[in-house]
């Protein structure tokens, strides 16, 4: 029988950023590692119901809260991952000019401040979730999305550059509630622009044929 690794939480070395404290941070790898956590523990007993073969009609209410909670736990592990993956404590702002980032951008928006107005004013929705920017691997094209809790909005098999959490946790020991809009301020300066141009690259030429 095929047994499943459980998930590790990744390490990430992002002291000394720019408007977002160690302390935040600290405690933000702490939420995201109780989503691993949480991710491996639903898995589990999911799996154990599954055991028989069969999800018997007693299971079935226990099975379904289960299996919801997965989609929340598993969407809350890996967009963590994607935003502290696209965050550096050497960022530099806004993708350089003629950089792939930014034609792709300005080939879906027309100009990158555009797109750039549309992902800060995403962020700075109402609510608890993320602002994503993804990309069509069909046709290359870029999207910005708001996305509820961790689940809900996620575009299926689109390929998400970047990824900015704006649930309060992410900024609230070091702004007030209404100062959002300093904490994606601050959460540009510190944008690993390669690591998104990576991700934009492998997921450029893939289709959903
Ligand atoms: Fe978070």
């Amino acid at each position: 029988m095929l047994t499943l690794e459980s998930y590790k939480p990744q390490q990430f070395d992002l002291s000394g950023l720019t408007g977002i404290s160690d302390r935040t941070l600290e405690m933000h790898f702490k939420l995201y590692e109780g989503y691993v956590q949480n991710t491996n523990v639903l898995t589990e007993k999911i799996a154990e119901i599954l055991k028989d073969g069969k999800i018997d009609h007693e299971e079935m209410p226990a099975y379904s809260e289960l299996t919801r909670r997965l989609g929340f736990e598993y969407n809350g592990m890996v967009l963590h991952e994607y935003y502290f993956g696209n965050l550096t404590h050497n960022g530099d702002g806004d993708p350089g000019q003629g950089s792939d980032f930014r034609r792709a951008a300005e080939a879906s928006f027309g100009r990158y401040d555009i797109w750039k107005a549309d992902f800060s004013g995403i962020g700075k929705m109402r609510g608890v979730g993320w602002a994503i920017c993804y990309q069509d691997p069909a046709n290359g094209r870029l999207s910005n999305h708001w996305i509820t809790l961790h689940e809900v909005g996620n575009v299926s098999g689109f390929t998400p550059l970047l990824v900015m959490d704006v649930w309060e946790h992410a900024f609230l020991l070091d702004y007030k509630p209404a100062e959002r809009p300093k904490y994606i301020e601050a959460f540009f300066a510190n944008v690993n622009w390669r690591v998104v141009e990576e991700r934009l690259r492998v997921g450029a030429g893939a289709s959903r044929r």
